[in-house]
């Protein structure tokens, strides 16, 4: 959030945007107004840590910058929250995104005798505006001239005491202005500002703009004057935190095409094909892997063994809470990874806790910095998905299985499909936004009202999403539903099966797998069972189906992947129709931690 106008308490503008701005982020809020010096104010935890710090002090001025951090780089601390500034407080700086070269510039400054005082990417910015305003730049050159060293994604916002302006800049992480009658508001999302004003100019990639308070100009990277539009939006304050969805559910589904791009910013060279994943380093191939999960993150355990094993390293997939009475046999250089969103679950800390003490090396494939798993771990691999406030998981899914690509791609040297691979996940974002903008899955669960049961089946890759497009459809819509392996359903399910139970069979392409798939559809339809086919439509599955839930043709291991986007759909309209609690469903928690 950033203000710039004629409001002597700042403070209380930053404070509202950033309370509007929680779900963003929280686990540590800064704020920085600027007059005649900079007054900062930044502390861990939730934002009423923060507000209690900043009642203690007296901030005036008419300019000021506000952030609620979500951690990339760095445990949330005090230190490492935003604003950041240079060594002398004349500049200060908030970021969302990643600076991928942060470590580059980070010893170049080093070198030259800068002080760092975080951990983040972020804290290079204030320190390059820094260096240039003591070359003799003014501030708003100085600003351009620190973008342009940065690679990455960014919505910045920049002041510099002495100076009635904010600087700010965006790529790949969106930014807003907002056109008040009391001044100009900036921010990563309008429910920030909603309160003073509904006129906003949305910036695109690319563009710069400098707020004073009786004006502002947007311009591209060499200065030229960008004309832009101002939209009047017509949302109210309620809707604040969900960006105009229904549900926060809704919403972190729609946030795919940004969440998996983020999870692959800086991991993956499209021109030389090459994964590179910084946090992974120093692990040394192992002899065996076995992966501790619960819930969705088990089955993206099971999708992450699956491909190991495929590139024959001996590889299982464990309830964390069945792990200490599975007991398996820990063989030497085994490496345990526990998928994790929360990073907190008492049962996969228990699992992972349990593989190290009998000597195993450990991971945590996680989305939150500075969680217990990331902590207690030998490694950690951020899937950077952004908070998830929705109990069932989505986002965290589609990260997680990126997640598990990046891990085997840098445990198996390289792979048959390596090269398929690297085109597929650089098409990824798009083909999500494609399922995300034609999906029919609203209409489709109009057809199943009354049903009484609900059945996935999919094979290979595709039993894992089997299992979870049912465990998602079970947790929302408290119907009865459940998911197997295709060619299980003959020995003991298709009992189950009449004309009020629903089958959603995930096939794609046209390989031996797909026709025993068809089969077993050819099965269930035989029994007057409506089918419902998840596909690509390689294969002539369609012929066969009731209704048709398409997906992009794409490699064979983002194929799961998209297949879930159709179901995760498939669960929110169906929830959505039977009206109920769909961020928060009975009985569940977003995070477990009791055992
Ligand atoms: C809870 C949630 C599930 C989640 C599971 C594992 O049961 O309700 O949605 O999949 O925990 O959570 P984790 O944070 O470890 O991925």
């Amino acid at each position: 959030i950033g203000y710039v106008g004629p409001a002597t308490n700042p403070d209380e503008v930053l404070m509202s945007g950033l309370s509007s701005l929680e779900y963003r982020g929280y686990d540590s809020a800064g704020i920085a107004v600027a007059n005649g010096n900079l007054r900062i104010k930044k502390r861990e935890g939730e934002l009423n840590a923060l507000e209690d710090a900043v009642e203690q002090y007296s901030f005036s001025g008419n300019v000021g910058i506000g952030h609620t951090r979500w951690s990339t780089h760095g445990p949330p601390s005090d230190y490492n929250s935003h604003p950041h500034t240079d060594e002398d407080e004349t500049v200060a700086v908030v970021h969302n995104g990643i600076i991928e070269n942060y470590q580059a510039l980070r010893d170049e400054l080093t070198a030259e005798g800068i002080e760092f005082t975080s951990d983040t990417d972020s804290e290079v910015v204030p320190h390059l505006v820094a260096k240039y305003l003591d070359e003799g730049d003014d501030p708003e050159s100085a600003f351009l001239r620190a973008v342009d060293r940065l690679e990455g994604s960014y919505a910045l916002a920049c002041v510099v005491a002495d100076e009635d302006a904010i600087f700010a800049a965006r790529n790949d992480s969106p930014l807003v202005l907002g056109i008040g009658d009391d001044g100009y508001y900036l921010a990563s999302d309008v429910p920030a500002f909603l309160e003073y004003t509904r006129d906003v100019v949305y910036l695109d990639d690319g563009e710069f703009v400098t707020l004073r308070p009786d004006d502002y100009t947007v311009t591209t990277a060499d200065g030229a004057t960008v004309d832009k539009q101002v939209k009047t939006v017509n949302w109210s304050a309620e809707q604040t935190g969900k960006s105009g969805y229904d549900h926060f559910m809704l919403k972190e589904i729609n946030e795919q095409p940004t969440s998996l791009r983020q999870c692959l910013s800086g991991r993956v060279d499209e021109l030389t094909g090459e994964i590179a994943v910084e946090e992974l380093d120093d692990l040394d191939t192992p002899s065996a892997v076995q992966f501790v999960a619960c819930g969705t993150s088990y089955h993206a355990s099971l999708y992450a063994a699956a491909l190991l094993r495929d590139g024959g390293v001996p590889a299982t997939a464990y309830l964390a809470s069945e792990y200490a009475t599975a007991n398996p046999p820990i063989p030497e250089d085994t490496l345990v990874v526990g998928i994790t969103q929360s990073g907190e679950t008492a049962d996969t800390m228990s699992a992972l806790r349990d593989a190290k003490s009998r000597g195993a090396e450990t991971l945590a494939l996680t989305n939150v910095v500075g969680s217990t798993a990331a902590r207690e771990c030998d490694h950690v691999l951020y899937i950077r998905a952004g908070p998830e406030i929705g109990v069932a998981a989505t986002k965290t899914f589609s990260s997680q299985l990126i997640g598990a690509n990046l891990l085997v791609e840098k445990l198996l040297s390289e792979t048959d499909t390596h090269r398929e691979l690297i085109t597929a996940l650089r098409d990824l974002p798009t083909d999500v936004q494609t399922i995300l903008d034609e999906s029919n899955a609203e209409e489709i669960v109009e057809q199943f009202l009354d049903s009484t049961a609900f059945f996935f089946i999919g094979r290979g890759l595709h039993f894992p999403v089997s299992l979870e497009g049912a465990l998602k459809f079970k947790e929302i819509t408290y119907e009865h539903a459940e998911g197997f392996a295709a060619g299980e359903l003959k020995h003991g399910p298709l009992a189950l099966v009449t004309a009020n139970t629903p089958v959603f069979a995930v096939v794609t392409g046209n390989d031996e797998s797909a026709q025993k798939t068809i089969g077993n559809i050819k099965e269930v339809e035989a029994r007057d069972a409506p089918v419902v086919v998840v596909t690509d439509g390689e294969s002539d599955a369609e012929r066969y189906a009731d209704a048709v839930l398409e997906i992009p043709e794409t490699n064979e291991r983002m194929a799961p992947l998209l297949a879930n986007i159709q179901l995760q759909l498939v669960a929110y309209h169906m929830a959505n129709r039977l009206n109920r609690s769909i961020d928060k469903p009975r009985n569940l928690a977003k995070s477990v931690t009791v055992e």
